[in-house]
């Protein structure tokens, strides 16, 4: 790496939210608790201090929406509501505990490991669909054929959606995460976002009502349903907002971590081969994916009160953006960070699916997904090349994920 100093970065600068590696080394030796100059929001970008965060829910609030709010995100919930929709409440994600253990419990009942196996013939068969359709071709735009149809089909089916109707599925997915896409949104932009996300709304709540009647064998019935005797069912603003969540959370993550995955058969085939050799590094492999190139680089907390991490006063109030992809490459958990190790000591340490309460609840389904997509995508396709140069930057602009798109590869069928 380069002689660089952190006044020559600006994470707003999207070739460094694209490329973020080598500010984030800078930073853990430099200023490891670093105050964006662009917003005033503090930075945890070391391993030790991630997690400290992440476990003190006393200091460090989930329920940003005070100083993440702004006349933007005014306009948006106005507009919802205004069409007969529901704006956003806290719940899970945006909750700290103890009222977040009602939310999570409901979550978890549903994620269990018993129905991630019993879902996982059925992943097998979506993913063998996908290649089968284009492995005559020879080649593949990688993100829109298979990694945004992968999740996207298996989250569009719980949902009571058609597979085919993952576009309209995809469509909600970005409207409702317009925000972290475009930091800086005109009012057309929120207007158009609101206007969909209203819409998906609407079907959610038609697809609920008919499910407290009618369960089925899908997340929606399960969430309507999942309460014991002495507990409250969630209200339908409730579950617009879990909604909201999963969509969010489930999608344009597992699509990040297949892509990246790809990416890095692209770049090593040697791993690829490997992993055609013996299943059994399929594990590996997906842990390593994770910690190497995380699908969620930051997410935000709220200081509660004044707070010291590792020598820096943090201010209360100030917004925190907690950085999983930053504490992935730190040195002082992982040697040579910036190398991908299929074989790294310790790899399933990473903090991807974070860490403390809110530690991810689509982590099984997410790691099976990837497991089922590499699997096949190996014992299928070899040889794997770009088939056009990578976009420049590779990543479209996010201050939260590391979105891929324009992803053409050519490979040999096997
Ligand atoms: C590779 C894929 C995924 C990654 C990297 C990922 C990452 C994360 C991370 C870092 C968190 C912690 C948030 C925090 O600290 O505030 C989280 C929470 C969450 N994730 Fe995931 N996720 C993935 C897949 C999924 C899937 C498939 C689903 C559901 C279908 C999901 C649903 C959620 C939900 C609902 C939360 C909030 C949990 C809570 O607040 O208790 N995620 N995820």
């Amino acid at each position: 790496m380069s002689e660089q100093s952190i006044t020559n970065f600006s994470m707003l600068d999207p070739r460094v939210s694209s490329d973020p590696y080598e500010f984030y080394a800078l930073l853990q030796k430099e200023c490891p608790v670093y105050e964006m100059p662009e917003t005033g929001t503090f930075v945890i970008t070391k391993y030790d201090d991630l997690r400290q965060v992440l476990k003190d829910f006393e200091s460090f609030t989930s329920d940003v929406r005070i100083a993440a709010r702004g006349p933007q995100a005014n306009l948006q919930q106005s507009l919802l509501t205004e069409g007969g929709g529901w704006e956003h409440v806290p719940t899970l994600q945006r909750t700290d505990p103890p009222v977040h253990a009602r939310y999570r419990k409901l979550v978890d009942r549903v994620f269990t490991i018993k129905r991630v196996r019993e879902m996982t013939p059925h992943l097998d068969k979506v993913v063998n669909d996908l290649i089968d359709g284009f492995i005559n071709t020879g080649e593949c735009e990688f993100n829109d054929n298979f990694a945004m149809r992968m999740p996207g089909i298996i989250i569009a089916e719980q949902l009571g959606l058609s597979p085919d109707d993952v576009t309209t599925f995809k469509k909600w997915a970005d409207a409702m995460l317009g925000a972290a896409r475009a930091p800086v949104a005109t009012e057309e932009e929120i207007r158009n976002n609101a206007s969909i996300e209203l819409e998906a709304q609407l079907f959610l709540a038609d697809i609920f009502e008919d499910r407290r009647s009618a369960p089925r064998d899908d997340l929606m019935s399960a969430l309507v349903h999942a309460h014991g005797d002495d507990e409250e069912p969630l209200n339908m603003h409730e579950l617009q907002n879990l909604m909201h969540q999963l969509i969010t959370g489930g999608f344009e993550t597992t699509q990040s971590a297949i892509n990246h995955g790809m990416w890095t058969l692209v770049r090593y085939p040697e791993i690829a081969q490997q992993l055609r050799e013996d299943e059994s590094l399929l594990k590996p492999f997906i842990e390593e994916v994770l910690r190497w190139e995380s699908p969620v680089q930051f997410l935000a907390r709220q200081a509660k009160k004044d707070v010291e991490i590792s020598g820096t006063m943090i201010p209360a109030g100030s917004l925190v953006m907690v950085g999983y992809g930053p504490a992935n490459r730190d040195e002082e958990k992982f040697g040579c960070p910036h190398q991908f190790d299929l074989e790294r000591k310790g790899v399933g340490a990473h903090l991807a699916f974070g860490s403390g309460p809110h530690f991810c609840p689509g982590a099984l389904l997410a790691r099976q997904e990837m497991m089922s997509s590499f699997k096949y995508i190996t014992q299928r396709m070899d040889n794997i090349q770009l088939a056009k140069p990578l976009p420049s930057p590779v990543h479209n602009f996010s201050m939260y994920f590391l979105p891929m798109n324009d992803f053409h590869i050519r490979f040999d069928k096997i």
